[in-house]
C-alpha cells in the first residue's frame, strides 16, 4: 500500500488521534444500515447536553441514509466484537441487501436499528453538519442512551494489534481503493451547513 504523508509529519502518527472502533446504524424510511466508524467523538463537555460527532465518507450508504433522516446510533463495542466489524465495516449495503440480518436488534426512539450486544448505545439527532469533501463531520445530539454489557472497549490500538493477518489484507485493501477516489474529492469544500433531514415535512 502506497504511504501517506502529511508534510513533514509521519502519517502512522494520527493514529494516536484515533477514537474507539465502534458500529454505527441508522434508518430512512423503510431501510436501515449500520457500518463501522473510528471517527466517533464526544463532541460536547457539557453533562447535561452530550453530543457525539462522526465523520462519515459520502460514498457509504450510511451517509445518504443520515443525510435524508437525521438520525444515527453508535455503539460502543467490547473488544471480542470481531463479527460485528466485519459484517458491517468491510462491505457496502451496496453489494450486500441487509448488513443487519443475523444481528440481534431492538428499535430506538429515533427508530435506529440497536445491536442488543454491545457496552452501550447512543441514540443521536443531527444538529449540524460540516462538509468535509470526501466525507461529512455529523454533529448530534444525543438523545437517548440504553446501557448494555460490561466489558473492555475496541480501542483502536487494540484493533491494529489484534487484527487476524487475512482481515489486515482485506481492511488495507479497502482502504487503498478508497483513497484513489476520496483523494480528489477531499479538495473540494461546500462551506455550508446542516439544513435538516431531507425528509422533514416542516
Ligand atoms: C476499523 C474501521 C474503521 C472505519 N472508520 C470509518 C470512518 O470513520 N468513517 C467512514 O466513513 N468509514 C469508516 N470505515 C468504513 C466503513 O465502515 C465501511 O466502508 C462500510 O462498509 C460502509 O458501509 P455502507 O456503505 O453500507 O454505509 C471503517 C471501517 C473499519 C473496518
Amino acid at each position: 500500500m502506497r504511504e501517506l504523508r502529511v508534510e513533514g509529519t509521519s502519517y502512522p502518527l494520527l493514529r494516536h488521534l484515533t477514537p474507539p472502533v465502534v458500529a454505527v446504524t441508522t434508518v430512512a424510511g423503510e431501510r436501515t444500515n449500520g457500518m463501522i466508524v473510528n471517527s466517533a467523538q464526544r463532541a460536547s463537555l457539557v453533562p447535561s447536553v452530550p453530543r457525539i460527532s462522526v465523520y462519515i465518507l459520502k460514498p457509504h450508504v450510511t451517509h445518504e441514509m443520515i443525510m435524508e433522516s437525521g438520525v444515527f446510533a453508535v455503539h460502543l463495542l467490547r473488544n471480542d466484537q470481531w463479527d460485528v466489524i466485519w459484517q458491517l465495516g468491510l462491505r457496502s449495503a451496496r453489494d450486500v441487501p441487509n448488513k443487519l440480518d443475523g444481528l440481534e436488534l431492538h428499535t430506538g426512539v429515533t427508530g435506529c436499528p440497536l445491536l442488543k450486544d454491545c457496552m452501550a448505545s447512543f441514540e443521536c439527532r443531527v444538529i449540524n453538519a460540516m462538509d468535509a469533501g470526501a466525507a461529512t463531520f455529523f454533529l448530534a445530539d444525543i438523545v437517548k442512551d440504553h446501557p448494555g454489557t460490561d466489558g473492555e472497549p475496541m480501542t483502536s490500538p487494540y484493533f491494529r494489534q489484534n487484527m487476524p493477518p487475512d482481515r489486515v489484507r482485506a481492511y488495507e485493501s479497502n482502504l487503498a481503493h478508497a483513497m484513489e477516489y476520496l483523494e480528489p474529492l477531499s479538495r473540494s469544500i461546500d462551506a455550508v451547513g446542516w439544513k435538516g433531514p431531507r425528509n422533514r415535512s416542516e
